[in-house]
């Protein structure tokens, strides 16, 4: 099932989400309902309200997660199908990295969840660019490997917001003005 709104919050105290991940969710959220509503009426058949509940529940592994070293997002795909939400689970799994990005197949709800994320850091709205500096900063541990790593991602990220914004009015840089951050 697609849990609604109400219920991906209650799942968000089940499973611990610290207020920070909490805020960072909501944020994601706006962004990826804004895109998929926009893409809709841009004659994408995309399904809103399960971009909407994949978005909130994209990091519900997180704080679980935090100490372990588990990767989260496939940490939250198994909470998702614990939970009978097999329709978001490979949205939340594929939140970090998508598995088979295809530039000429209709746009899909992973991609909007992935790209939606990058678009985040913590509650705030940044560029692609903003979010893999501080990731590199973050993550990279000078490690060049570790940094290319998270480049490549990035390059396909671009990819993706090429696709998703080939069919829209606005700009990646309007999001802020849309969401009103
Ligand atoms: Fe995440």
């Amino acid at each position: 099932m697609i849990p609604s709104v109400k219920q991906c919050l209650e799942l968000m105290e089940r499973y611990s989400m610290l207020e920070n991940i909490r805020a960072h969710s909501i944020m994601v959220q706006k962004i990826a309902t804004l895109l998929a509503v926009s893409l809709r009426e841009a004659g994408e058949n995309l399904h809103v309200e399960t971009v909407t509940a994949g978005a909130l529940m994209h990091d519900i592994a997180k704080s679980l997660c935090l100490h372990s070293k588990e990767d989260h997002a496939a940490k939250g795909a198994e909470i998702c199908l614990e939970n009978d939400l097999e329709e978001i689970a490979g949205i939340v799994g594929e939140h970090i990295r998508l598995k088979n990005f295809e530039r000429t197949a209709a746009v899909s709800e992973r991609e909007v969840v992935y790209y939606a994320d990058k678009r985040v850091n913590h509650d705030t709205i940044v560029s692609l660019n903003d979010r893999l500096g501080y990731l590199l900063a973050q993550y990279g541990r000078n490690e060049e490997w570790i940094c290319e790593r998270i480049r490549d991602n990035f390059r396909q990220c671009r990819e993706v917001e090429r696709k998703l914004f080939k069919k829209l009015a606005f700009a990646p840089g309007g999001l802020n003005s849309l969401i009103g951050a």
